[in-house]
This record gives C-alpha cells, structure tokens and sequence, in this order.
C-alpha cells in the first residue's frame, strides 16, 4: 500500500518556524514509528504571493484537492497589508477552504494541567478539561443572501446579513460532530437559539433527526446558545463534544480557547465530505496567525501546531494511539518548564527557544517508546 499524503504549507512569519519544528516529528513517526507519510512542501500567503503574484497557484489548490491532508502554519503580514483585496495572504487560505469544501471545523479546548494558572479561571474549573466544539464553517449568517448595506426609507441606513441553513447543512456537520462524539464518550450537545431564530428550529429538528436515524447510541442534548455560553465559563467539563453554527462557533470557540490559556497552544482542524478512501478532505493549522512582532527571531511556540498535526494523526490517518503518545510527549515538555516566552510568568527562568521546545519534545518521544 501506498504511504499517505501530506501537503505542508508553511506559510509566512513564525509559520515556517514551527513546521520546522512540525517536519522533525513527521521524520521521527517515519524513522521510529514506521509512519511514513509522502510529503510535500509548498508556498501560500504572502510567500506564494511574492514568487508567483497569486496567495495561492491553481496548482497548489489542485495538489491539496489530492492529498489526504494538508498542514497549514499561518499566512499574513504587515508586509501585505496595502495589497488589493484579491490577492492578500488571508485570501489563499479562504479559497483553499472554500474549494476544498471544509465545512466542520474542529476547535478543541484542551487544559494541560501544567497549564492551569494561564487559564482566566480557577484551576479546578479548568485542569484536565478537554472539550471539542465543532463549528459550522461555510454557511450561515456570513454567507447567506440578502446582504449589504442601503438606504432606508427614514433618512438612514440599514445593514443587512441572512442566517440561512439547509438541512444537507446542517445534516452534514452534524454528521462529523456525532463521529467525533463516539470516538471521544459518546456525547454531543448541540447549540442554537431555537426559541428565537427559525434556522435555529431547523437546526434543532435536523441534528435530532441525524441522531435517530444515524446515531441513535449516542447521547444528544440541546441547549440555547447563550446558554451555552454560561455553562461554558461555569462548568465547562459537563461537555465532551458541542456542535453549532457559524456565527456562534466563531464567539463559543474562541470563548472556550481562552479557558485554556496561550494561542500558541491551540490547534485545529477543518474536515469536509469524506473521499472515496473514508478519510474526509482535512485541513489541520494552529489558531495563531503569523505573529510579526516575533516572527524570525526564534520565540515561537510551535506547540499549536504540533498539536494541529497530532489531530492529523487521530483524524485523517486512524492513528489515535499515535496522537496520543505525542500530546503525551507536549505535556511532558511543558511540565519540565521547556516553554516559550507566552508560557512564562514572572520570575520564571530563560525562556526556551521554538527549536529547543521542538528538541524537547523529540526527546520526550524517544522516552515514550
Ligand atoms: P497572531 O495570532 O499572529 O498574534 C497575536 C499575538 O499572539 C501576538 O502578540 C503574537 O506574538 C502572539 N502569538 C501568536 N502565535 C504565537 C505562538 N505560536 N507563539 C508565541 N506567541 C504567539 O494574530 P495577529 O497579530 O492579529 O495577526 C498577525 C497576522 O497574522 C495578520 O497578518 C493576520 O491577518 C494574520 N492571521 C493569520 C491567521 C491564519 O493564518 N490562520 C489567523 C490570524 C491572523
Ligand atoms: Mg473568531
């Protein structure tokens, strides 16, 4: 059988900086592991930009329509900030999830326990958490028609955007959020606004109809968004897997990522319809963007995206006892205290630097075997 793909797109800023750190792993699963996955590098963002006048080549969007997973560092810059819309860095990495067609996108909150005291709440609220919030990513109020803003009849204005969900939409990011719901403990809470919104009902009755039809062993709940949302900063270990829309992923995820501290930390992924293969179209990059103010000077954490490729691990390659062993080998790290300078406080010793927390986590591997 064949070795499965990758295609790695560092990007710009500290994107390069920590898939290097990403691409040592990638060998030592080959060398150690026997996982060997083909793979291939190539520009997007800014860097794609400058050598080809484009954030993103039709044949780079081909190469990623044909891999089993792409790796993304980050894409952007001040660099690039006076560009034509058309062409900015952000632009490569849309049409790359819009063509590919991603439409879950996986945003874990995970607290590791040497972490704790980052997190804005208290320790016993948020040690050992370990939540996933899927998100609806291409449709709902950001994308639905009517849009724009016009004159009123008062004299005025009005702005207008549509929340609008069809049930092939809502059914199929459902889908993903119950798969993941049994490999993690068997539990998907799904959240909407239904006693307001109509796209929240639809919401509401369709994932219902995707657990008794589909899933029916795993154990669904509903609750309203706001809700949600304060149960999320009160208790948040009462959820294993929540799924909602677009617009309230976008506030529930971010909310959630904070409980977990540093952005040089977060992963995520953004899954689409499964190929031929079952392996659905994946896309896996940290949250953090290119981080200009350190970028070149070897400061990054390269732990998000890390943890963006042991996501890769469980949920394009089937290698869950694999990805395991690597989060296991972060842990170990950061409860050693090799941490980059976002996972310092004061009075803390030298920060390490991106290679060093990279070195570390090689060592800690070997340790594992
Ligand atoms: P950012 O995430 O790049 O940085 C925010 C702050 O967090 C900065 O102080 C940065 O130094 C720090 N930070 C981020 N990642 C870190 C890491 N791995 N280790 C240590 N510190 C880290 O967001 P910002 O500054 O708003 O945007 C900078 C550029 O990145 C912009 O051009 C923006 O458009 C782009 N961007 C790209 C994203 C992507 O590629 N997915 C996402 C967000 C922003
Ligand atoms: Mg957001």
């Amino acid at each position: 059988m064949s070795n499965p793909t990758l295609l790695i797109l560092p990007g710009d800023g500290i994107g390069p900086e920590v898939m290097t750190e990403v691409r040592r792993i990638i060998d030592w699963f080959g060398d150690k592991r026997g996982l060997k996955f083909d793979v291939a590098e190539d520009l997007v963002g800014g860097a794609a930009y400058d050598a080809h006048g484009t954030p993103l080549t039709d044949k780079t969007m081909a190469h990623a329509q044909s891999v089993d997973a792409v790796l993304l560092g980050a894409v952007g810059g001040p660099k690039y900030d006076d560009l034509d819309f058309s062409v900015k860095p952000e632009r490569g990495l849309l049409r790359l999830r819009k063509e590919m067609d991603l439409y879950a996108n996986l945003r874990p909150a995970q607290c590791f326990d040497a972490l704790a005291d980052f997190s804005s709440l208290k320790r016993d609220i948020v040690a050992g958490l370990d939540i996933m919030i899927v998100r609806e990513l291409t449709s709902g109020i950001y994308f639905g028609e009517p849009r724009g803003i016009q004159a009123d009849n008062e004299g005025g204005r009005v702005g207008v955007n549509t929340q609008r969900y069809t049930t092939n939409e809502i059914r199929r990011v459902a889908r993903s959020a119950f798969e993941l719901a049994r490999r993690r403990s068997n539990r998907l809470c799904s959240m909407e606004k239904a006693n307001v919104m109509e796209s929240g009902i639809l919401w509401r009755e369709e994932v219902q109809w995707v657990h008794d039809n589909e899933y029916p062993d795993v154990e669904l709940t509903h609750m309203y968004a706001d809700a949600g949302a304060m149960q999320l900063v009160r208790a948040p270990k009462q959820f294993d897997v929540i799924v909602t829309d677009n617009l309230f992923g976008d506030l529930l995820s971010d909310a959630a990522a904070m409980l977990t501290g540093s952005l040089g930390m977060l992963p995520s992924a953004s899954l689409g319809a499964p190929a031929e293969n079952g392996r659905p179209k994946a896309l896996y990059e940290p949250v953090h963007g290119s981080a200009p103010d350190i970028a070149g000077q070897g400061k990054a954490n390269p732990c998000a995206c890390i943890l963006s490729f042991a996501m890769a691990l469980r949920y394009s390659f089937d290698q869950g006892t694999e990805a395991d062993r690597l989060e296991a080998a972060v842990e170990s790290v950061l409860r050693d205290g090799v941490r980059t300078a976002d996972l310092m406080q004061a009075g803390d010793r030298d920060p390490a630097s991106t290679t060093q927390v990279g070195d570390a986590v090689l060592k800690a591997l070997d340790a594992s075997l």
